[in-house]
């Protein structure tokens, strides 16, 4: 088992730790009784499992029985709003959990938003333990305590910070877990590569197709896991609530809202944020912050692993600028973007790690996009 520390909570990554949750959670999110949110594909395959072992964590002398509480809604980021929180919070009280509930976030990127969004206002806040059981959750969303719903407004239009008390990561239940699902993940680990780990590259592009394959051994799936998670660890440990360096998480994320948003979600976060990773370097290229190469590096990577490096046919690059406009990073009428100076180190520091752009520049390299 490895656990990585630093942001006062343990992350846990280890191979079949399902099997020990129990013991896991005993020791380091005890409650009196837990709440687990899960949708409908998860529930399938780990569901049961997870509940018998919070029970066994919740057991004392007076029985188990309503000690364990799961509410399942439908899968799909069309889920992740202020109708399904407000509908696990109603469960929730229904069951008269109180403070003494531990909220368990078991899925993917949309249940851990929408589940960590749920602790953070249940009864003004109950601790969360996140369980990703996709790779992109295990690598990004489980870890920094991003808690959120999208509204008609945008995604992630309303949210909390609400650290987790515990991620357990189990890669072997990605075992399950589609093969597009996989490769979106993998984006966000070649993000975590650009940002402060060029090597890391390299590594993705010889493991993704053993990967895919489902032949990679499970001891390098839990190392490159546990590197990218470390990477984004001590990123959040140096700025929490995202002042500066975190932002340098938001790297392709920026063009990629926007090309996701106009692809009407018909491509993955994942793959979205490909394609906007290559757009964000070439953009950087342009304006001379990044150095030659720096967006054909990523586009090698991208294409190795099978992730779209284009916008597809049919979205113009108008529209994406268009839906871009209320990024959260806007500021005194410029979007602000988190660009590379080179695969591996980031650029900005002198401005709190946000680089404001010019609308018509960005036009340019969305057009170059395609
Ligand atoms: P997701 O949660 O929709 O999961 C993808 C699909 O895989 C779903 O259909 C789900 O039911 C299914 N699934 C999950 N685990 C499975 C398994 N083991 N076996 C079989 N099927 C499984 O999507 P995601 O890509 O995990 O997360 C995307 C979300 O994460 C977005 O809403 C994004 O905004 C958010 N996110 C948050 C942060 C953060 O810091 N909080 C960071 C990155 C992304
Ligand atoms: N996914 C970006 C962040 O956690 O800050």
């Amino acid at each position: 088992v490895t656990a990585i520390d630093g942001l006062g909570y343990s992350i846990l990554v280890e191979t079949d730790a399902l099997a020990r949750l129990a013991t896991l959670v005993r020791a380091h999110a005890p409650a009196h009784r837990y709440a687990i949110v899960t949708d409908e594909n998860v529930a399938r395959h780990y569901l049961t499992r997870v509940e018998e072992a919070l029970a066994t964590a919740a057991a004392n002398a007076s029985g188990v029985a309503d000690r364990v509480h799961s509410v399942v809604i439908p899968a799909g980021e069309e889920h992740k709003t202020r109708e399904q929180w407000a509908r696990i919070t109603d469960t929730l009280l229904a069951h008269g959990c109180a403070r003494d509930t531990t909220i368990v976030a078991l899925g993917g990127g949309v249940i851990g938003d929408l589940a960590g969004f749920v602790a953070a206002t249940y009864m003004r806040g109950v601790p969360v333990v996140q369980i990703p059981t996709t790779l992109l959750a295990m690598v990004d969303a489980s870890v920094g305590g991003k808690t959120a719903v999208d509204t008609p407004a945008g995604k992630n239009t309303v949210g909390a910070f609400h650290p987790p008390a515990l991620v357990v990561i189990d890669p072997a239940t990605l075992a399950t877990l589609p093969a597009r699902e996989l490769r979106a993940g993998l984006a966000e680990i070649i993000k975590h590569g650009v940002i402060a780990n060029a090597e890391e590259l390299d590594r993705v592009s010889s493991l993704a197709p053993l990967l895919i394959a489902r032949a990679a051994p499970y001891a390098d799936l839990e190392s490159l896991i546990e590197r990218s998670v470390r990477i984004k660890a001590k990123v959040v440990a140096t700025d929490e609530r995202e002042h500066g360096l975190r932002k340098v998480l938001n790297f392709g994320h920026t063009i990629g809202h926007g090309v996701e948003a106009a692809s009407d979600y018909t491509l993955l976060h994942g793959e979205a944020i490909a394609v906007g990773m290559i757009a964000e370097a070439r953009l950087a290229e342009q304006m001379k912050i990044a150095d030659a190469g720096t967006a054909a590096a990523i586009e090698r990577v991208v294409k190795a692993v099978g992730l779209p490096s284009r916008m597809p046919g049919g979205i113009s690059p108008e529209r994406v600028l268009e839906l871009m406009q209320s990024d959260k990073k806007r500021r005194r009428g410029m979007l602000e973007y988190a660009l590379p100076l080179r695969v591996g180190a980031m650029a900005g520091e002198q401005s709190a790690w946000g680089i404001p752009v010019p609308d018509a520049v960005t036009l340019e390299a969305l057009h170059r996009a395609h």
